[in-house]
């Protein structure tokens, strides 16, 4: 059997049991089996789908978005999936509980998910020290504690603890389940935030190498916001953006669902509008200056290509692997090589932003 033969079969029997469970606790069994179970060595990408971004080289531009391995228990199987990168997180200098439960909830009619997990996480220590070497490109996602006093030395204690492990940082100020913590996207905050966050990338680059340092931002952004947001990464040379965290906003039919007004964040299928008009608008602001990583509701291979075209240099997924499973990831890189037809992915990336963005 081929590798996407048995992840293909082991979800067609794990998923309608998973699906019986409370989420939470589903997802809580995924990653225990993902960690014990033996995977078989991932067969090699086809070279077209190889990535240079951010001076690291990606083979292949589907990545694990934050959130699903927040400890970094599997970032060493991620690989092995078939992902060319992953990204751990977000992880805060200490363990904190996060928001009392339910806290994860599905609508699978609309292929979304609703969160308000509040930054769970077992803290810098316990990930450092569970960290295995990974298997494809590793990003670690840093935020801050939900009593920090200083939240910017939260950012700064994420990029020293992880230095000699992360191939890359997500400074992540767009969760909407810490209170506040979307204001650091204001101008004057933001500006602070990342000079002491490059200041401290800077002092460890002799030792540790220079990390690329990305911003992941709202889709609920005005675009005058945006354009302040994009000034101040630019003017800081960070090295890239994530577009886009989770939605406050309840699109369509999600505000008349059984469980659509739930409080938290919104992803799947319903953000893939607004997240992909989002990443448009900010590839326009950016004039690729640096590259930027679409997410939000990518579930097929044609919402992947709609995602390279509307600026996404690289791609993750999160919300449709709840649904569809890990065959889904062969699936988009099949898709994607199938579409190129002779174009190279760089090529591709942005060729629509101005029609997605406006
Ligand atoms: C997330 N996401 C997220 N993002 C982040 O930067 N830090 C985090 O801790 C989390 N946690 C988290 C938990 C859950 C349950 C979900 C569904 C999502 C957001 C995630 O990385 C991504 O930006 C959005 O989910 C949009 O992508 P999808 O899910 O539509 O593919």
């Amino acid at each position: 059997m081929t590798k996407a033969t048995i992840l293909g079969t082991g979800w067609m029997l794990a998923g309608p049991l998973l699906h019986a469970l409370d989420p939470e606790r589903a997802h809580d069994i995924t990653l225990a089996a993902l960690k014990n179970l033996p995977l078989p060595r991932a067969k090699p990408d086809d070279p077209r789908l190889a990535v240079q971004a951010f001076g690291l080289t990606f083979r292949n531009p589907v990545g694990l978005a934050a959130g699903f391995d927040k400890n970094g228990v599997i970032a060493h199987k991620a690989g092995a999936l078939g992902f060319g990168f992953t990204e751990v997180g977000t992880l805060t200098p200490r363990a904190q509980p996060g928001n009392p439960g339910p806290r994860l909830f599905r609508l699978p009619e609309h292929g979304g998910v609703i969160n308000r997990f509040g930054f769970n996480n077992r803290g810098h220590a316990f990930a450092a020290a569970t960290l295995r070497p990974a298997t494809c490109v590793l990003g670690i996602n840093v935020g801050a504690n939900k009593d920090a006093t200083d939240r910017a030395a939260d950012y700064v204690a994420g990029i020293r603890a992880f230095a000699d492990k992360a191939d890359y940082f997500t400074i992540n100020v767009s969760s909407p389940n810490t209170p506040n913590l979307r204001d650091l996207q204001k101008p004057e905050a933001l500006d602070d935030l990342l000079a002491r966050v490059l200041a401290t990338r800077d002092a460890l680059a002799a030792t540790h190498g220079r990390k690329p340092v990305l911003l992941k931002i709202a889709p609920d952004l005005s675009l005058a916001d945006l354009d302040a947001i994009v000034h101040v990464a630019r003017a800081r040379k960070i090295d890239g953006m994530i577009v886009s965290n989770t939605t406050i906003t309840r699109p369509g039919a999600i505000a008349t669902h059984r469980i659509g007004l739930e409080a938290g964040g919104l992803s799947g299928r319903p953000l893939f509008a607004l997240s992909t008009r989002m990443l448009a608008a900010t590839f326009l602001r950016v004039e690729r200056q640096f590259p930027l990583i679409g997410v939000g509701g990518i579930d097929s291979a044609d919402a992947a290509w709609a995602k390279i075209a509307a600026g996404g240099t690289l791609l993750q997924i999160y919300s449709a692997l709840v649904f569809s499973g890990p065959g889904l990831i062969a699936d988009i890189k099949q898709g994607l090589c199938d579409r190129l037809a002779g174009r190279t992915l760089a090529a591709v990336v942005g060729s629509e932003a101005t029609d997605w963005a406006t």
